[in-house]
């Protein structure tokens, strides 16, 4: 347990080695520069969040690491051993850097974006001792007091969407890392504040991701919380859509996010003509897996009457429908 401990310390430690250096690097980098300067990043925020540019070469990080063929480097997911001929290269090169933090501020992995429409456009740091894509979220570290302050955390699906958020007046963002947003994600976000609005792209990918963090959310959805969902037009995502409007626009979607209960209902009505009655029947069907993710409550009580009213039904008789099919599919 101790020698884990001992071990999980020094990979950060060779993780903030390696950030320090691409931050030096992106110094003396125009291309990356100019890049950032193109999407509108100021030298403020990039210093904010540590961005840092890795450089072309095969092996950047030799010079910055004597020990280069140290297993520890390959364990920290900087270096890749070739599994042709053992030669050890550096994973991260020619990409703006994007040093993914802890809660505790420690450096754990990383992003890095490609320049041009090479693929994949973003690299990520593999699961390694100290990173797991699943539980940790970009900019949780830097939006620590934000979220103290504003009262609500607004959970985004990419590093440029936290950068520019928190450019333009929102230090309350933070990212998913390219994965679905997990019931872990959203526990964690709670224990910093008590309302998540949800703001994925307009894309069908961000309509799904947003399905996917309702599922995440419902189990944790107490009376005493808030969670929402913020729809974009559909060509946008946060970064696009706040520097073409600005932050007043962005606020105003803010406030007119959907709750999780009518986000629920329209999930369920999906597809559905509630003015039928095969509509009405197939959306209480659909409800039903999703409502019972609910803790016990005064929300869970009101959906549930809700939702009967919509299918035309009282409560009791929704609620052994329920019943019956729970136990036909248990
Ligand atoms: P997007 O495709 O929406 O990219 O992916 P983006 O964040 O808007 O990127 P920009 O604006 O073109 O720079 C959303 C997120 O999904 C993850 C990243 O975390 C990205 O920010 N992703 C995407 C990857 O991990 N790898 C990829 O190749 C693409
Ligand atoms: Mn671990
Ligand atoms: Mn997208
Ligand atoms: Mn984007
Ligand atoms: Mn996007």
């Amino acid at each position: 347990q101790a020698q884990q401990k001992q071990k999980a310390e020094s990979l950060s430690d060779l993780l903030e080695k390696a950030g320090e250096s691409y931050c030096k690097h992106l110094r003396g980098a125009p291309k990356a520069i100019e890049y950032l300067k193109k999407r509108g990043v100021s030298g403020e925020v990039s210093k904010r969040f540590g961005l840092g540019y890795a450089p072309a070469g095969w092996h950047g990080l030799a010079s910055v690491f004597p020990e280069y063929d140290s297993p520890q480097l390959e364990e920290a997911g900087l270096v890749i051993v070739s599994e042709e001929d053992s030669r050890r290269y550096d994973r991260f090169r020619d990409r703006l850097m994007f040093p993914i933090r802890n809660v505790k501020g420690e450096c754990i992995g990383f992003g890095g974006r490609v320049f041009g429409d090479e693929k994949p456009k973003y690299l990520n740091s593999p699961e390694t001792p100290v990173f797991h894509k699943g539980r940790e979220l970009y900019g949780l570290f830097e939006a620590r007091t934000a979220l103290r302050d504003m009262g609500y955390a607004l959970v985004t699906e990419g590093y440029m969407d936290v950068v520019a958020l928190a450019q333009l007046g929102f230090a309350n963002a933070v990212a998913t890392l390219g994965t679905a947003c997990t019931p872990e994600h959203v526990q964690k976000l709670f224990r910093f504040t008590e309302a998540v609005v949800f703001s994925f792209d307009g894309d069908g990918a961000g309509r799904r991701a947003a399905r996917k963090a309702l599922d995440a959310a419902l189990p944790l959805a107490t009376d005493t919380r808030s969670i929402k969902f913020l729809f974009l037009p559909s060509e946008h995502d946060p970064d696009t859509f706040i520097r073409e409007f600005g932050t007043d626009a962005f606020a105003r979607y803010v406030g007119d996010a959907t709750p999780l209960s009518r986000f629920l209902i329209e999930a369920a009505s999906e597809g559905c003509d509630l003015g039928q009655a095969e509509g009405r029947a197939r959306m209480a069907s659909n409800a039903r897996p999703l409502w019972s993710l609910l803790p016990d409550g005064v929300l869970k009580r009101q959906l549930l009457s809700e939702i009967a009213t919509l299918a035309q039904l009282n409560s009791q008789d929704l609620t052994d429908i329920w019943a019956q099919e729970t136990a036909r599919t248990a």
